[in-house]
């Protein structure tokens, strides 16, 4: 049977405002619903970071905190230390580029050292900790310790230049190492 033109376009406009009506209702309802969690999930996130920031460390978590921190300085000065010691022994790989790396990596932590020990926390038990109680009453001590250590690997720069090699690399870790264990044997308990 023939509609007429006039049906025709009534019973598709009708049918097809209809499904789209239904359809887009839906599908926008559905992406209110999509917005309103993902904003919901954000508020709950930035609310929970500025209850983190308005809720300070007890100072005994602060002190460990910290004791930690100086402890991370010291493992990843041992981290870039061992590369060019690595080289430096029997059947080690000579490698210049890690080796430089290596090396002003050391530089730049050394200056951390003091920084790390700016926060006293003799009064605190809690946290093991190698570090001598005498550091706080010889700060710069410790600060000319630390500065010994950088201007050593500042130093074994120029050995790598002049020496690109496993001599070079000796020659290296026989100077940087001691800067090492001066520190250790001045402020490190055993
Ligand atoms: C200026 C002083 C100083 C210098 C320089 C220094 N250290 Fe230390 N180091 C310390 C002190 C103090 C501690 C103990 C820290 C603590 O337990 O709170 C320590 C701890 C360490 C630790 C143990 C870290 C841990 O996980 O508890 C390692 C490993 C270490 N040092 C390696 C090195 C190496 C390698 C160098 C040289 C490249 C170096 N240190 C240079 C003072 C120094």
């Amino acid at each position: 049977m023939q509609t007429g033109p006039e049906q025709r376009g009534t019973i598709r406009r009708t049918g097809c405002c209809q499904e789209h009506f239904t359809e887009s209702f839906f599908r926008g309802n559905f992406m209110m619903k999509r917005i309103a969690f993902t904003g919901a999930v954000l508020l709950s996130s930035l609310m929970s970071f500025s209850v983190m920031a308005a809720a300070p460390m007890s100072p005994e978590e602060q002190a460990a905190a910290d004791v930690a921190t100086r402890q991370a300085v010291f493992k990843l000065l041992a981290f870039n230390n061992g590369i060019v010691g690595a080289m430096a022994r029997p059947g080690g790989t000579f490698d210049a580029a890690a080796a430089k790396t290596a090396l002003e990596r050391v530089e730049m932590l050394s200056t951390m050292i003091p920084e790390v020990f700016a926060k006293d926390t003799r009064a605190f038990k809690g946290p093991k900790t190698a570090a001598s109680d005498t550091i706080w009453d010889n700060k710069a001590d410790l600060a000319k310790l630390a500065g010994d250590l950088g201007a050593a690997a500042k130093a074994a720069q120029a050995t790598l230049a002049a020496k690109p090699n496993a001599d070079g690399a000796k020659e290296i870790a026989g100077a940087v190492g001691p800067k090492c264990g001066a520190c250790h044997d001045r402020f490190r308990l055993k």
